[in-house]
């Protein structure tokens, strides 16, 4: 294990089980509807890629960019979104795949773009929420799995951009980052 894991929070195995279950779930809501699955990035990448495989329909793939956080474990105000070019949210069904969902300010944000671009459905769908840090009024439509407050990396999840690539979620060690 990385030494800058304190404690392993969901295995790999763990990860794979439930993503396979969140597609079962929107394979069957979303059945003969065109849908579009939008990835957040950087984050939301590596979940996305895994759910698509596991939405057993045909869909559309694209990403958009958000970010609140500057290399720090507290939001930092605003969000930024950036779309790809090319992509219109307008006449879609869209699902947004994301890593989490935290204050929620970066789903509300994103979504409120996608409607207001003229998306017929947004809908969410993250890997981890964090229900006690919510400001924002929003809940993600599907979730993997519900996580206390604490600072996890590791299946997406950056600290100052580190650690996306750990296919397990654990808790980041506070030696990390109060150093
Ligand atoms: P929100 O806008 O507060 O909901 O924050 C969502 C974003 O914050 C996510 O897309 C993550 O990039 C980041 N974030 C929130 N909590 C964590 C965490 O525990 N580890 C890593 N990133 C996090
Ligand atoms: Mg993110």
């Amino acid at each position: 294990m990385n030494e800058a894991i304190e404690r392993v929070l969901f295995t790999e195995e763990q990860i794979k089980a439930r993503v396979k279950e969140l597609g079962e779930v929107i394979t069957r809501e979303y059945e003969g509807m065109p849908l579009t699955v939008l990835g957040v990035l950087r984050g939301g990448a590596i979940f996305c890629a895994d759910l698509i495989r596991e939405i057993k329909l045909p869909l559309t793939l694209s990403f958009i960019e958000a970010s609140s956080y500057k290399d720090s474990t507290t939001p930092q105000g605003e969000v930024k979104i950036s779309i790809s070019r090319g992509f219109s949210a307008k006449g879609r069904h869209i699902l947004i795949a994301e890593d989490i969902i935290d204050t929620g300010h970066t789903l509300k944000a994103v979504k409120e773009r996608l409607l207001a671009d003229g998306a017929l459905s947004v809908k969410t769908c993250c890997i981890l929420n964090k229900p006690s840090r919510r400001q924002a009024e929003i809940d993600a439509d599907y979730v993997g799995f519900d996580i206390p407050d604490e600072f996890v990396v590791g299946y997406g999840l950056d600290y100052a951009n580190m650690y996306r690539n750990l296919p397990y979620i654990g808790m980041l060690s506070r030696s990390v980052y109060e150093k």
